[in-house]
């Protein structure tokens, strides 16, 4: 039972689409960023085959000035898992990093800890977990929440939170930023050293970042961010969601960095109907309780269940040599 490992190209779309019906309880994006991904100059997207039929994929993005990659929307066709093909497909996928990126010197992935399967081959291949992000999300029903009550919660945490420019948050990287555990910002599940070669990686059109640092005090403040934000569109087979990613310690900011993504979220005009709003930070029971009481308690937002009830995100790291 070998499989073998080629490029994928765009004729592989209804294969990728077979592959993950019904995955992720409607949640998963990968097939939506399939094809984007296949235009991308630092990602290579590779196909798993199996007696000539497409039943694996596994997307491997060259970040952190070609020293590190990482690798996502991996899954194998649910008919044929169990039988040893997603094992092989990591090792393959490792082997063709090896030989096409000789610089690259580890692998990082995240994956949940609802996923068995991933954990047993994690395990299995003796990867290190780096460390773990708390990851939830509250269905938006924009008939029901009120814009005023949203923007009457203008209370003092909000107006500490402001939009932030690409190009600064560039020059803030320029400095290593404790916010940034290990030095490693993990946005969106996707991990990328915090360097300023990075954020045209990390950072699409139409993401918005946010933070409490304000433009006329620049040289006035500290080095050393307190708080950052990232917020994106992400369209999955089933839902649209915002996914925000909080960067603090500070609760104040924390709720401000909530609720300015949850008000452009539901501005947004390139989201129709109800929206799943995910939040994702380093895992923290207080950050979470705050975020549950100020959401479900104070704007009665749903808590998504299907499959964000306790999950998380986990950040592995594998050396390559
Ligand atoms: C993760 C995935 C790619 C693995 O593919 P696969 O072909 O089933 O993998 P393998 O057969 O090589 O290995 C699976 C291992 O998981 C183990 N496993 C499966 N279900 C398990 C469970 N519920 N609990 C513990 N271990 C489990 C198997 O015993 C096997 O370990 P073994 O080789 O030591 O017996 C596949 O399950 C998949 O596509 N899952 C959905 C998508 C996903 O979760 N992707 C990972 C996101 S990072």
């Amino acid at each position: 039972m070998e499989l073998t490992v080629r490029r994928a190209g765009n004729e592989d779309y209804q294969a990728v689409l077979e592959m993950s019906k019904g995955h992720y309880e409607g949640h998963d994006n990968a097939p939506s960023c399939f094809k984007q991904w296949l235009l991308r100059d630092n990602i290579t997207v590779l196909i798993g085959t199996y007696q000539q039929k497409a039943i694996g994929l596994c997307a491997v993005s060259i970040i952190d000035d070609g020293q590190t990659c990482f690798s996502h929307g991996l899954r194998i066709h649910p008919h044929y898992r169990g039988k040893g093909f997603g094992t092989q497909l990591i090792l393959a996928v490792r082997e063709f990093v090896r030989q096409n990126y000789p610089n690259v010197l580890c692998e990082r992935y995240t994956t949940a800890n609802t996923h068995h399967a991933r954990l047993a081959i994690a395990s299995k291949t003796q990867d290190k977990l780096l460390f773990q992000q708390d990851s939830y999300a509250f269905v938006v029903k924009k008939d029901r929440i009120q814009l005023s009550k949203l923007n009457g919660l203008n209370s003092s945490c909000l107006s500490r939170v402001y939009k932030y420019d690409v190009e600064k948050f560039k020059k803030d990287l320029e400095k290593s930023q404790d916010l940034f555990k290990q030095g490693i910002m993990v946005i969106n599940y996707e991990p990328y050293k915090a360097v300023p070669s990075n954020v045209d990686l990390c950072i699409e059109e139409g993401d918005c970042l946010f933070t409490d640092r304000t433009q006329g005090l620049y040289l006035q403040q500290s080095n050393q961010l307190r708080s950052f934000s990232h917020g994106c569109i992400v369209h999955a087979a089933k839902f649209t969601q915002w996914a925000v990613t909080v960067f603090t310690n500070d609760l104040v900011l924390f709720q401000g960095h909530l609720l300015l993504n949850l008000q452009v979220a539901f501005a947004c005009q390139n989201i129709q109907g109800d929206i799943i709003f995910r939040i994702n930070h380093d895992q923290d029971k207080f950050l979470k309780e705050t975020a549950v009481k100020l959401l479900q308690g104070t704007l009665g937002l749903e808590p998504e269940t299907t499959r964000f009830e306790d999950f998380r995100a986990l950040l592995f790291e594998k050396e390559l040599y």
